[in-house]
């Protein structure tokens, strides 16, 4: 699909993977589904910043039972297109998890090396349970081994962009996903 051609930021892509109409529709399902999942046990949705902001808003409204909301921040790019293998710790959560259902909220798993590092860091706080949900799971990317046990799309191996994915920042804020043109990015 191409991208609107009267968008500014849309002139940057070389195509929509996924419409706004698209992710809406699978966020509404897994939120259902979430839901069936955590009904009764007050889950602590975790969000991983900064990517998740517009998947988490839209998750947890989907999501018709008591629940709490936090966040958490590492990075592991730079301004880059590649991981540099690097997680650093930025956010800390507001609040001690032993005893509580966590689901971790990510926009996008590629190496795996954040949740990998994440889940770790939390299981030595003894949560009842750490599951992950993730909108885009970019499979050709992995190095590490972890579980994935909700995705929204299985992600092509290319430079996607928008609904809080970004490149240098930019692009959050597209209400689609898009592969990225790689004139954007191309010898930097
Ligand atoms: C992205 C994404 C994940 C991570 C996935 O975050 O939101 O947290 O990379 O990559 P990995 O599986 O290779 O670890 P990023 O560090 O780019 O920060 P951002 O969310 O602020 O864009």
């Amino acid at each position: 699909m191409n991208p609107p051609s009267d968008s500014a930021l849309g002139a940057s892509m070389s195509e929509v993977l996924f419409s706004a109409q698209d992710i809406a529709t699978k966020v509404v399902e897994m939120g259902a589904e979430l839901a069936d999942h955590y009904r009764g046990k007050r889950p602590l949705v975790v969000g991983i910043l900064n990517g998740c902001f517009p998947f988490i808003a839209d998750l947890v409204r989907a999501m018709d039972i008591e629940l709490e909301v936090d966040f958490m921040s590492v990075s592991s790019y730079g301004a880059g297109t590649k991981s540099t293998g690097v997680v650093r710790f930025i956010k800390d959560l507001n609040q001690p998890i032993q005893g509580r259902h966590v689901l971790l909220v990510e926009d996008i798993i590629d190496t795996g090396l954040t949740l990998r590092y994440l889940t770790e860091a939390l299981q030595t706080r003894k949560p009842e349970s750490i599951e992950v949900c993730a909108l885009l799971d970019k499979q050709a990317g992995r190095t590490q081994n972890i579980e994935v046990r909700w995705r929204g799309f299985m992600c092509p191996d290319a430079f996607v962009v928008g609904y809080g994915l970004d490149y240098a920042g930019i692009y959050r804020n597209l209400p689609y996903v898009g592969v990225l043109d790689p004139s954007v990015y191309r010898g930097k």
